[in-house]
């Protein structure tokens, strides 16, 4: 349908007439700008490009050559993802949906099983993260540390450092020299990736993490400015900065020395709101100050290198009232991520990285006590790697930043008054191009309706209950310009002959946009819904938003040669969107579930990306472009009036891969410690008398701690030989670990019970060391005994984080005293944890279990011998058991399956499983605590076409039967597409 001159849309009687109707009343004389040029295409996604790149920044903003740069970054970790293949997926998913940097923290205990020895091979090699990166077209924001927290254990801190002198995260001289270690071996990469030089991404990076301890003594100062130098003399010339814990004003320029040397510093500050407060003002809204946030620091821009996108859960679930991640993406939805991410932008945050964007897997012994296995975070996208519908505000507000320059740039300007209860207008503008910014923002619980008198937008907008939205006045587009849009921007630019815009907003709503139409345009209606009137110079646009659609206006004018076409969706059509640069100028593709890249090649464009339903696609293509391929297929299509190409019929959807049962199993118990004949004679004597540990020594007693004897992860075995123990009553062992750590003890051979330790309450979890003691009295018929063998397993779980720099990582793991009543026995003991480290699964893979010692998790260890055995089991029995099958999977090659393994049990069951899958720790289930019971296997090491092992150690306490009782794979997503994954060694 075609109208021109004062023509109403046809569809007399729809919504969509009906508001432009009442738009049309009483519009403000607009005095018409002269049309100004088009801002053009965005700069190429940064690569590495060879060439040398200045970055600076202003208060507003990074420049980057001299060009303005809003930065949208996304956290991800790859030692959460033990599959360097799949680095590339997520990666791509973030770069698809609009991040246009990756931030990392890079963990010290991962790399560096031993002083002196840092292995940056397999898993661990961030070189290839950082190639990743830049062929992904990410900017890259590089955390090494030496401390980054991070919910990791000691958070990062090797464990080999809890057993040196030295004060960690202060000056103290003997740490330092271990940290220089630490950042020579990881500056030597980073390095040779830096943006400035053309060979790599790295734009920016981050000394130490959250640093609050000694912020105004001297140790403090000495301790950042000796970073900041070590990383300046190792040759990172990138602008360096901290991440201040809250809106202290800490670590501002000029509060600590940098030497005098060139190179810039940047403040920044995270921040964590909980779903129930009011988006705080962290910038130019905020009280001001000396301690305002942004304002902190007013020569650098607004910088949260931290912002929640999800949080942490703790075991039992103790943060989401046990229903874990889940909760988190419901408490933290698309909404929540809208409107304080806005709010953020609105205060002049134009650095921004949400933490985590893909939490991922705390595998092995990486997770600190605070949590557990699944990493997952409630982030953007799951730990299974699929996209949830939280990444809809993150997308848009990401292509939105890179394809609407003037959001880089914003002044808070005058303020808008609105009497309605809860809701709240930022007024920016843009000093250069005279845009204006209205981020409107409702912090009731219902839906607001609202003129917004004195800016310019003629019509009541409308924002749902505890969201907010984005609104532009002013504003250049393409060859025309905007006079307002009451819903987001979302694309802006040139492709082929026309102008594309694209705006997004919420389901239902009826989006306004206005165009400044000097002479009178020509337009043409491609979709039923929506409708225009013309008159005063104006162009007025309404169309609803329909679920998941796309409405399409084409714009033509006699005195712009290029014709503008107009899209409209919501957050579901937003997150099938997707805009892509090539080398001859940008291009847009709609339908699939992600374009993960886009070439041309003569007159054809070969598109890469996943399908999950059947879907339609549609692709705005530079001039001269004909052909479609689609996953290395040629597409039909034919050319549409919108000036795309349009498939006809459908792109294919996913069929569901088959998964196996799990059977066949075999059982070996072991345990053989806790028998008084086991030979112990290479285990290593206790027999240390001092401990750099902040646990005591007691007094008279041997150090008993397991990190002074090198046994830095996992379980670990005690053997003590008592003499001079006759009616011996009781024992007592004190011990300290991680939450859910436990201690099971024999004599002689026989159980003597398991103690668990008592699990903090909630206020005190992450700030614990948890320490206690297990009593247990001596069996009637042991006691005429003189000599015994009492063998101790301590389940010590992890490291505690070290916030504070109070050296908390220090705190013994292990047994910590022994103690006898009754008589005055003597003891000497040996102990034994794990053996060497993994040499490719790193030193976070193993404890000191007798089957892990002797390979029994590895895939070709042969289990032959074995006992066979079914699920589900009940037997009750102190100790460990091991259980072991094989499975082939036969995925199809272009399908990317998410694999988990659930676990289920009757909850009273005490026992615990460690999941061992091709010999990787996957993490651990402990049945009677939860909350998690799927482990997400990653592709890489799950063999999706081939045969896998499974071996699960099974710690009982013998107080109730113990399980297996379910145990079987799960699909926790399926795409066609996904990329091509190297099989990890094992
Ligand atoms: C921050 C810290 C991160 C992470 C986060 C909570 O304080 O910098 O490393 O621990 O909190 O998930």
């Amino acid at each position: 349908m075609e109208l021109s001159r004062r023509t109403f849309s046809a569809l007399a009687g729809t919504a969509a007439l009906g508001l432009a109707l009442t738009g049309s009343g009483g519009v403000p004389s607009r005095a018409h700008g002269a049309r100004t040029a088009p801002t053009g295409p965005p700069p190429a996604p940064p690569s590495a490009d060879g060439a040398r790149h200045v970055v600076d920044f202003d208060r507003y903003s990074l420049l980057v050559d001299g060009r303005r740069l809003a930065l949208w970054s996304g956290e991800m970790h790859p030692f959460r993802l033990p599959s360097p293949s799949l680095w590339r997926d997520v990666l791509q998913k973030m770069r698809a949906h609009g991040f246009n940097a990756v931030s990392v923290h890079v963990s010290w205990n991962y790399h560096s099983p031993a002083p002196g020895r840092y292995d940056f091979s397999g898993v661990r090699d961030l070189d290839l993260f950082l190639r990743t990166a830049a062929e992904t077209g990410l900017y890259v924001v590089l955390r090494p540390g030496p401390y980054i927290n991070g919910e990791v254990d000691g958070g990062g801190f090797p464990g080999w450092l809890t057993a040196t002198r030295g004060h960690a995260r202060t000056a103290d001289p003997t740490y330092l020299r271990y940290v220089d270690e630490w950042l020579t071996a990881v500056d030597e990469i980073a390095v040779r990736h830096q943006f400035t030089r053309g060979t790599g991404t790295v734009l920016l990076y981050q000394i130490e993490n959250e640093y609050a301890a000694y912020v105004d003594e001297p140790t403090g100062r000495e301790y950042m400015a000796h970073l900041y130098g070590k990383v300046r003399a190792d040759g990172i010339d990138v602008p360096l900065f901290h991440n201040d814990k809250g809106r202290n004003g800490y670590w501002v320029p000029g509060s600590f020395s940098t030497g005098g040397g060139k190179g810039r510093w940047l403040y920044g500050f995270d921040g964590y709101p909980s779903p129930d407060e009011v988006p705080p003002d962290w910038g130019y809204f905020g009280p001001g100050g000396p301690r305002g946030g942004a304002s902190a620091s007013p020569r650098t821009p607004g910088f949260m290198p931290e912002f929640g996108g999800g949080w942490f859960d703790a075991w039992g679930g103790a943060t989401f009232d046990g229903k874990g991640y889940a909760q988190a993406r419901r408490t933290r939805d698309a909404a929540y991520e809208r409107r304080f991410c806005l709010t953020n932008l609105a205060n002049g945050i134009t650095l921004h990285n949400t933490y985590m964007t893909f939490g991922g897997t705390s595998w092995g012994w990486l997770p600190a006590p605070a949590v557990y296995t699944s990493y997952d975070y409630g982030a953007a996208i799951d730990e299974a790697r699929n996209a949830t519908p939280k990444l809809a505000p993150m997308h848009q507000i990401g292509q939105m930043l890179r394809y609407v320059p003037d959001l880089a740039k914003l002044d808070r300007a005058k303020g808008v008054r609105v009497s309605d209860e809860g809701l709240k207008v930022y007024h920016l503008t843009n000093p250069d191009t005279g845009s204006h910014v209205y981020v409107v923002r409702n912090d009731s619980d219902g839906e607001v309706t609202t003129t917004l008198p004195g800016t310019g937008i003629d019509v009541p907008v409308t924002v749902p209950p505890r969201d907010a939205t984005l609104m532009t006045t002013d504003l250049e587009l393409g060859h025309r310009k905007l006079a307002y849009s009451t819903v987001q921007p979302m694309v802006s630019m040139p492709v082929g002959r026309q102008d594309i815009a694209v705006f997004t907003g919420r389901r239902g709503e009826m989006a306004r946009v206005v165009l400044d139409c000097p002479g009178e345009p020509h337009a043409t209606r491609l979709d039923a819904e929506p409708a225009w009137v013309y008159e005063d110079g104006l162009l007025r646009v309404n169309a609803p938003l329909g679920a998941g659609g796309l409405s399409r206006v084409l714009v033509e004018s006699p005195d712009v040669d290029t014709p503008m076409l107009l899209l409209f969706t919501d957050d579901a059509g937003a997150l099938r969107m997707w805009p892509y640069e090539t080398p001859s100028g940008p291009l847009l593709v709609y339908g699939p579930a992600l374009l993960r890249s886009a070439t041309l090649s003569g007159a054809t464009v070969h598109l890469a990306g996943d399908t999950i339903g059947e879907t339609g696609l549609e692709v705005w293509a530079p001039r001269g472009i004909t052909h479609v391929t689609w996953n290395g297929r040629p597409v039909r299509t034919r050319l549409t009036r919108a000036g795309s190409l349009v498939i006809v019929g459908v792109l294919p959807g996913v069929p569901r891969p088959a998964l196996p049962a799990l059977d066949g199993w075999r059982r070996r118990t072991e345990n053989p410690e806790s028998a008084p004949d086991f030979d112990d004679s290479d285990w290593t004597v206790a027999d240390r008398t001092t401990s750099f540990s902040t646990t005591r020594v007691p007094d008279g007693q041997p150090v008993l701690f397991a990190d002074d004897y090198g046994f830095h992860y996992g379980d670990v075995w005690y053997r003590g030989r008592l003499t001079d123990a006759r009616d011996m009553e009781s024992v007592s062992l004190a011990y300290s670990t991680g939450t859910q750590g436990l201690l099971m003890a024999w004599l002689d051979g026989r159980p003597l019970g398991t103690h668990r330790m008592p699990v903090p309450d909630k206020d005190s979890v992450g700030q614990g060391t948890w320490t206690a003691t297990a009593a247990f009295a001596v069996p009637e018929r042991l006691r005429e005994r003189d000599t015994h063998v009492l063998s101790v397993l301590v389940r010590r779980m992890q490291h505690d984080q070290d916030g504070g720099a109070r050296d908390t990582h220090k705190a013994a793991r292990g047994l910590t005293e022994a103690t006898f009543k009754g008589a005055s026995a003597k003891v000497s003991w040996r102990l034994q944890g794990a053996g060497a480290p993994d040499p490719v699964r790193g030193p976070l893979n193993n404890g000191g279990l007798y089957g892990e010692r002797e390979g029994w998790h590895l895939p070709d260890h042969d289990d032959d011998g074995w006992d066979a055995v079914e699920f589900p089991r009940a037997g009750r029995r102190q100790g460990v058991a091991w259980y072991r099958t094989a499975f082939r999977l036969g995925v199809d090659p272009g399908v990317d399956a998410s694999v988990g393994l659930t676990l289920d049990d009757d909850p009273d069951r005490a026992y615990r499983v460690q999941i061992f899958l091709n010999g990787w720790n996957m993490g651990q289930y402990i049945n009677d605590v939860g909350p998690q019971h799927t482990f997400v296997l990653p592709n890489g090491i799950l063999r999706t076409r081939g045969r896998n092992t499974l071996a699960l150690a099974v710690l009982s306490d013998g107080s109730t039967p113990s399980g297996p009782r379910d145990v079987r794979l799960t699909l926790l997503g399926a795409a066609a597409g996904g990329v091509p994954v190297e099989p990890v060694d094992d």
